[in-house]
Order: structure tokens, then C-alpha cells, then sequence
């Protein structure tokens, strides 16, 4: 073999600066790049308490039927958490209130605000609210409000501190977030628990 074809040979294995080899470097710079911007702070997302809060405050807002502010009916006009979320001790699902239970006071109260008057077409079309769903789960995940009650977590726990809050913004639950406190706590850490 002479010393041209030994250079050829390398030439086709390279192809010079963009070649193959490079290529692959590059792509693999960008794809760990890509997780250190994008995937990286979510999986980082599931671990303590403090981080889901922060999302919690800082995620995505929700466009709502009706902007409805926690912190003026719980910390301004003192309306307790099961007043509204009448279930989450008895049930699995915590509940959101009816259309009939905002007017039990607004059919008084401001009555002929704007939003308000949005309250009462719903009503007299007799269609549920369409909230949207802040913190969520995927269908395959268990969650029973009441077991957790009856232990005394407060709602803030898990859902930040919903009553500093004039909207809600969207948040998942990681596994790790629930498997954190259920080791910390003692609690079932089995598969088959929290996915049935
Ligand atoms: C006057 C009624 C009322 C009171 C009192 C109230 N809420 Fe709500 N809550 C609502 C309504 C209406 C929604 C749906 C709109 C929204 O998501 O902002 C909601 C949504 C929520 C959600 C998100 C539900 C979802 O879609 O995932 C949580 C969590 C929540 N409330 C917790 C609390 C906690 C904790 C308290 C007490 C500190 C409280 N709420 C007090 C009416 C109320
Ligand atoms: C226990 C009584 C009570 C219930 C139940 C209640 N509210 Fe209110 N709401 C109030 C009071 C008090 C105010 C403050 C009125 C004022 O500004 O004078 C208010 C204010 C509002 C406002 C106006 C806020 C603004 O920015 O001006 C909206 C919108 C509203 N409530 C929506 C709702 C919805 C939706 C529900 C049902 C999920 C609901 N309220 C349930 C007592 C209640
Ligand atoms: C141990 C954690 C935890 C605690 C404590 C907790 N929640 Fe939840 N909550 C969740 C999870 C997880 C979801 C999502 C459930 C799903 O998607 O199946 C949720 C969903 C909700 C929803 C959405 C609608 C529904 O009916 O599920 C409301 C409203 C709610 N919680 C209110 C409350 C209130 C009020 C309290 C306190 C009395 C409370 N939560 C305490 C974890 C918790
Ligand atoms: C802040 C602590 C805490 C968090 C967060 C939490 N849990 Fe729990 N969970 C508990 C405790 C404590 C129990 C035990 C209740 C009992 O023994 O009755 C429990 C019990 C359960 C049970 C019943 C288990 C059994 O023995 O049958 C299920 C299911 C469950 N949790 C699912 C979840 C899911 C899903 C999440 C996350 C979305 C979650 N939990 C987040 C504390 C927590
Ligand atoms: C305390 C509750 C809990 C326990 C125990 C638990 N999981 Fe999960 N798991 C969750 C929640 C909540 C999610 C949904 C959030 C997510 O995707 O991270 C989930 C998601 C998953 C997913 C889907 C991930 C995805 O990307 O969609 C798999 C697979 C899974 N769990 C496997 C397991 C296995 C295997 C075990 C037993 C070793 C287990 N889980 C135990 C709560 C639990």
C-alpha cells in the first residue's frame, strides 16, 4: 500500500472537517446542550417540596371561565378550604364548587359585576363551570385525598400557598414527589399503590 492510499482511505473515514465523526460530536453537544436546558430542570422538578412550589408560582398561566382569586375569598374574605373543596376529606377528588354555591353568595354580593353576570348565563344555561385542570396527575396514578386528610397534611403541603395566589398556574406531579414524602413518612412505597 502506498502512502496515497493510506491518505485516502483517512480522507473517507473523516471527510475532512464535517465529516461523520464530527457530525456525531456535534450532535452529541446538542442533545446534551438540549437536556441541560429543557429536560434537566424538569426531572429536577420532582425532588423536595421547595422546587414544586417555585414552579407552582412561576409555571405557565391558565386561561379560567372566570377569574376567580383565591386570595381574596380565603386570606381577604376568611372563606375556609371546604367550604368550596367540600370532598377532599371524605373522597378521592377534592371537588370544585358548583355554579349554586358561588351565587349562594353572589346572588347578593356584587351581583351585577361583569363576571358575576358570566356566573348567572352559566347557570341558566345549566352547564357545569369549565375550569381547567391546575394540578395534575395521568390517568394510570391513584390519588386519594382522604388518606392523606385524615394524616393532617395541610393542603399547602402539596398545593404551595394556594390562598397567596389570584391565579392558579399549572403544575404536574413527579413521582418523586410523592415518593419522597411517602418515605419520609413511612408510607407504602408499592407499585401497585399508587398505580392500579
Ligand atoms: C370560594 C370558593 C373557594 C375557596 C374558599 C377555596 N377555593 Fe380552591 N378553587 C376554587 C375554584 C372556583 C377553583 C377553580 C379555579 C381555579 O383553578 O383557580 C379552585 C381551584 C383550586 C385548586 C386547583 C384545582 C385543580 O384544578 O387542580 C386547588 C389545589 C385549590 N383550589 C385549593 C384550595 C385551598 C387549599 C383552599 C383553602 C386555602 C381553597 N382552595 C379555597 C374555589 C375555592
Ligand atoms: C361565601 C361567599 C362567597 C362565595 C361562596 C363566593 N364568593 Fe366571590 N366574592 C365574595 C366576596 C365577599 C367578594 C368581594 C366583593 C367586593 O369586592 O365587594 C367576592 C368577589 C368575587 C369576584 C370579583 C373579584 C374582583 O376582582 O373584583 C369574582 C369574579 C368572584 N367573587 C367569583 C366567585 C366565584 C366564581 C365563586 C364560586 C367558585 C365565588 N366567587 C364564590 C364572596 C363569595
Ligand atoms: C398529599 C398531597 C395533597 C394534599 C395534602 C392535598 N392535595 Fe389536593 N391534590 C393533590 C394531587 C396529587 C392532586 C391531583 C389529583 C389527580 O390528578 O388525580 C390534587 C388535586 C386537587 C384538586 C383538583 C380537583 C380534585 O377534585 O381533585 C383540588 C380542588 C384540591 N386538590 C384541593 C385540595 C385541598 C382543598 C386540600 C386540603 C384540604 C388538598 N387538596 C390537599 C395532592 C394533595
Ligand atoms: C406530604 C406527604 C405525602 C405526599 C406528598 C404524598 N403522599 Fe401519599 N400518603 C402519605 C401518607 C402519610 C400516607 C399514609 C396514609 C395512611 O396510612 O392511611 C399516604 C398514602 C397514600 C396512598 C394509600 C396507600 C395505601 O396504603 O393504600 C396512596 C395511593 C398515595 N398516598 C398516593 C400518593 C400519590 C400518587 C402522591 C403524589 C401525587 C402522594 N401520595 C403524595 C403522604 C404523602
Ligand atoms: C407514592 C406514589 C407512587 C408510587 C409508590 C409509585 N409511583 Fe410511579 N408514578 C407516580 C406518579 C404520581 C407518576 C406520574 C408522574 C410522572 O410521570 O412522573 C408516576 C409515573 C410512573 C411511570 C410513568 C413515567 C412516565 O414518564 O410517564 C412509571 C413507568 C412508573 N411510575 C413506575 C413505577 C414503579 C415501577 C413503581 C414501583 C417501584 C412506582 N411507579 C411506584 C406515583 C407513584
Amino acid at each position: 500500500m502506498s502512502g496515497k492510499t493510506r491518505e485516502n482511505t483517512a480522507r473517507r473515514l473523516w471527510g475532512g472537517a464535517w465529516g461523520p465523526l464530527t457530525v456525531t460530536g456535534f450532535l452529541l453537544f446538542l442533545g446534551l446542550l438540549l437536556y441541560g436546558i429543557y429536560f434537566y430542570p424538569q426531572s429536577a422538578r420532582s425532588y423536595g417540596f421547595n422546587v414544586n412550589y417555585h414552579r407552582a408560582m412561576f409555571g405557565s398561566t391558565l386561561e379560567q371561565p372566570i377569574p376567580f382569586s383565591h386570595r381574596l375569598h380565603v386570606t381577604d374574605k376568611e372563606i375556609d378550604c371546604f367550604y368550596c373543596h367540600s370532598y377532599a376529606e371524605r373522597s378521592l377528588n377534592a371537588g370544585l364548587p358548583s355554579v349554586d354555591k358561588c351565587l349562594g353568595c353572589h346572588d347578593y354580593i356584587i351581583p351585577k359585576h361583569e363576571e358575576i353576570l358570566k356566573l348567572k348565563a352559566y347557570k341558566k344555561s345549566g352547564q357545569p363551570l369549565p375550569w381547567v385542570r391546575v394540578y395534575y396527575n395521568p390517568d394510570h396514578v391513584f390519588f386519594p385525598h382522604y388518606r392523606h386528610l385524615a394524616k393532617e397534611l395541610e393542603c399547602q403541603r402539596c398545593h404551595g400557598e394556594v390562598e397567596q395566589a389570584d391565579r392558579l398556574h399549572q403544575v404536574t406531579f413527579y413521582m418523586g414527589f410523592c415518593i419522597d414524602c411517602h418515605q419520609e413518612m413511612s408510607a407504602s412505597l408499592e407499585c401497585v399503590a399508587c398505580h392500579q
